[in-house]
């Protein structure tokens, strides 16, 4: 039965459906949730579901990259994770950490990679008049948002769209999509998953 540690920052909506979703023959279970913030929403969502929860605040290491990642993985190695699962984490992680876990990390990122890497990626997308947006799910290495992509979900970009609306409707795709995608990686199958 594999590991998991979902690392969250803020509501967890991808984090829950992810625990949801390890159950009965699936080869994984969350062992894990951390936030780096002690006011996230998903902590307690977390701890409902009796899963582990851990904060390790990153304003208690102003500055301080290195000391903020040795934190983390002292916080997450007791708990013997064999996958670590980005879902919502918003800190930028450096090589050292991403070499830690190499091999082993996802994120989902709210963006058809390689296109929109990095934040306001709805905004982006509606200012650059796309036709559709989404998001993807890939390996974290040590380029941001730049892994080998293991599963995306495409939604239309509707006229009247805003930034809300259209994260709104790709996160419905990330719900869905998360949770295959960490299945299969589970079983080492890393066949990218293309919705719909
Ligand atoms: C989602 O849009 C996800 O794409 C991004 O973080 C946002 C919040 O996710 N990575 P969650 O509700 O905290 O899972």
């Amino acid at each position: 039965m594999k590991r998991v540690a979902i690392l969250i920052s803020g509501g967890g909506s991808n984090m829950v459906r992810l625990a949801e979703d390890m159950i009965g023959d699936h080869p994984a279970r969350p062992v894990l949730v951390l936030s780096n913030r002690p006011d996230a929403g998903g902590l307690s969502k977390a701890k409902k579901m009796g899963i582990a929860t851990a904060v390790v605040d990153h304003r208690d290491f102003k500055g301080d990259r290195e000391g903020f990642e040795k934190a983390l993985i002292s916080a997450i190695d007791p708990y013997e994770p064999d996958i670590l699962a980005l879902a919502g984490f918003m800190r930028i992680l450096t090589p050292v950490f991403v070499g830690h876990y190499q091999g082993r990390m996802l994120n989902i990122h709210p963006s058809i990679l390689p296109k929109y890497r990095g934040l306001h990626t709805h905004a982006r997308a509606l200012e650059a008049g796309d036709s559709e947006a989404g998001c993807s799910v890939h390996e974290v290495t040590a380029e941001l948002d730049d892994g080998p992509i293991l599963g995306q979900a495409r939604v239309e970009i509707e006229p009247n769209d805003t930034a809300d609306t259209l994260a709104s409707r790709v996160l419905v795709q990330e719900h869905k999509l998360y949770p295959m995608v960490l299945r299969r990686f589970a079983i080492g199958d890393k066949t990218p998953i293309l919705l719909p």
